[in-house]
């Protein structure tokens, strides 16, 4: 506590009690805000920030809130084939909550001085990404099993730490996000279970799901660590908490065992208990075909975007119309109007 009063006091000399938009005294404002990372505190929209930690922050939180919506499509392709109503109304839900994730993370991404209208048109010019996992199809039912167990639980093993990261708004917005992803697991663990105690051609769909999204779903992680060069001074800031291979291996442990339970195969050979350093071995992953997917040459790249970018216009007479709402809405605020349509509903 001494640290963080310490730190309080740091802060208000530093900052006042205005925005830290002046560059005078930056050192001042340097000083305060390495007293904040170093004492676990969060860092707040209003707080003065290095450049290169905002840029950082705007390029992570919007690679995830782009990689939460086109997320939806694969699963999507499912919803009108599930086979039962119980599946259907699980999926509906699960598939919403994806685009509630993106909604949470445009607007953490806006409270560092970004639009949402900025960036979508990165997404749909190619200058930001999304995660590559989503560019691999959507097979059979299965996959919808798959991806929730692997792809979702890969997710949940990368944002749990992110719900302490350094930057408020993101760190906030992760909590209820991990919360909802537990669920997003449980339901694709609970399909495969059911698909794997089925018919033999059940469980066959099963294996086969499993067989080609656990390679992609290793991937999530990202490059090796030597090959990760930006991800030191994202843990010095706080931003992530463990390295792209601590994260990976603790995915494979806790994967190992609940393959057991469901009666399936994880696809490595090379995959066992070293008992040595308490954790699972496992194979080489191919970083041809995840260099090859990032670069835009995976199966479903293209048919993500152009997707993507019709779902986009045809929302346009959407966004108009909320925007005419909120003007309308606004120029009542400003002639003190208030009431039943007033600016109480803003
Ligand atoms: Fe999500
Ligand atoms: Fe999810």
């Amino acid at each position: 506590m001494a640290t963080a009063a310490a730190h309080e006091t740091a802060r208000t000399q530093a900052y006042g009690t205005g925005d830290a938009t002046d560059t005078t005294g930056t050192d001042a404002y340097e000083t305060a805000f390495d007293a904040a990372v170093a004492a676990d505190e969060r860092i707040e929209p209003r707080d003065w920030m290095p450049d290169a930690y905002r840029s950082t922050l705007i390029r992570q939180i919007a690679q995830h809130a782009h990689s939460e919506i086109i997320g939806m499509q694969p699963e999507a392709n499912w919803i009108t084939r599930a086979p039962s109503l119980r599946r259907k109304a699980i999926l509906m839900a699960k598939v919403q909550d994806e685009a509630g994730h993106g909604l949470y993370l445009y607007s953490a991404a806006e409270t560092l001085g970004t639009s949402r209208d900025e960036l979508l048109d990165k997404l749909h010019t190619g200058r930001q990404k999304y995660s590559s996992i989503f560019n691999y199809p959507t097979l059979t039912w299965a996959d919808v099993g798959a991806i929730g167990w692997l792809v979702d639980g890969a997710a949940i093993t990368n944002q749990v730490p992110l719900c302490r990261c350094s930057y408020g708004p993101y760190a906030r917005a992760m909590v209820r996000i991990c919360k909802e992803e537990s669920f997003h697991q449980r339901q694709g663990y609970e399909l495969l279970l059911a698909l794997g105690r089925g018919t033999p051609e059940q469980h066959a769909m099963a294996q086969d799901a499993v067989d080609r999204w656990w390679w992609p779903s290793l991937m999530m992680f990202g490059p090796p660590d030597d090959e990760s060069p930006h991800s030191a001074q994202s843990m010095a800031w706080k931003i992530k908490r463990h390295s792209n291979d601590e994260l990976r291996q603790r995915f494979v442990d806790i994967c190992v065992p609940q393959a057991e339970s469901l009666g399936l195969t994880l696809p490595d050979p090379d995959l066992r208990w070293n008992e040595e350093r308490g954790h699972h071995d496992f194979g080489v992953i191919d970083w041809a075909e995840f260099w090859d997917v990032l670069k835009g040459n995976g199966p479903c790249n293209e048919q993500r975007m152009t997707q993507r970018r019709r779902a986009h216009d045809e929302g346009a007479w959407v966004r108009e119309a909320a925007a005419a709402y909120a003007a309308k809405h606004s120029g009542g605020r400003q002639t003190g109007e208030t009431g039943e349509t007033g600016a109480t509903r803003a």
